[in-house]
């Protein structure tokens, strides 16, 4: 894969980074100094047992949330120092979030949900429908685009929202357990979908699972355990995949 000069650039970069939440008269701290740096054509899975704070980091790391200390780079942009329109015009562009709830619109289709990213991007319909009707294809969904969310079952809501993140081909996924819900033959498609395009535009991905196999094929492994990351190379690297 050929390297540009922003390459050598972390595309997520966390600097000490606590998060607490206020519970009554007490603080709950969830994140207590994580550091971390993602860099393009990473395919990072994040494991950690529940409330470990998984989905708090992606909240973080999308700008959905603020961190209470410390500093969260996405392209060198400090997200603490940008003013919420522009935390928003980021995420549009250039992420794609699967969240662990899907939320997926209820009053759009399937093929509208999956548009959506690219008209709010001025993308043309032509292009959106095309590319919508491509990716609803590959994750085994194209004869449902006409159909309403509350019409699917939780694993077909799932590769909708898969779907949908991956529609503006994004330099950053973020996805809180895409396959929860699949079985295993589908949730092995989605996943090699999300890596087959995660290498192939040379994008990262941080991939929040409670599986450890799927730690199999992953570049990096991160797990949260009180409020920190520790780190283990995955599978794919022992295998020299880039
Ligand atoms: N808005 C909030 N207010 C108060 N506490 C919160 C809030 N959001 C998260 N928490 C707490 O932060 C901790 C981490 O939550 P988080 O959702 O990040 O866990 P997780 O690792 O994603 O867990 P799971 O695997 O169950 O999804 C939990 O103890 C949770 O109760
Ligand atoms: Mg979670």
């Amino acid at each position: 894969m050929p390297s540009s000069p922003s390459d050598s650039r972390p595309l997520v970069e966390l600097r000490a980074v606590t998060k607490s939440y206020a519970e009554g008269d007490s603080v709950r701290e969830v994140l207590s100094g994580t550091s971390l740096a993602l860099h393009r054509g990473e395919f990072v899975v994040l494991l950690g047992r529940s409330g470990s704070g998984k989905s708090t980091l992606l909240n973080l790391i999308s700008g959905i949330d603020q961190a209470t200390h410390g500093e969260i780079l996405v392209e060198g942009r400090d997200l603490g120092r940008m003013p919420e329109r522009d935390r928003t015009l980021l995420r549009r562009e250039r992420i794609g979030f699967i969240f662990q709830a899907f939320n997926l619109l209820p009053t759009l289709t399937v093929e509208e949900n999956v548009r959506l990213p690219l008209e709010l991007l001025g993308r043309s319909s032509a292009e959106a429908s095309a590319r919508a009707r491509e990716l609803l294809e590959r994750v085994g969904l194209g004869a449902r685009a006409n159909s309403f969310p509350d019409r699917l079952s939780g694993g077909e809501q799932q590769r909708v929202a898969v779907a949908r993140a991956l529609a503006h081909a994004p330099p950053l996924l973020l996805a809180d357990e895409p396959t929860g819900n699949l079985d295993e033959e589908t949730g092995g498609q989605v996943l090699d979908l999300l890596e087959g395009l995660t290498r192939q535009g040379h994008a990262c991905a941080l991939i929040v699972t409670h599986e450890p196999a799927m730690a199999e094929r992953a570049d990096r492994v991160l797990t949260m355990e009180n409020g920190r990351l520790v780190e283990r190379p995955g599978g794919a690297r022992g295998r020299g995949t880039p």
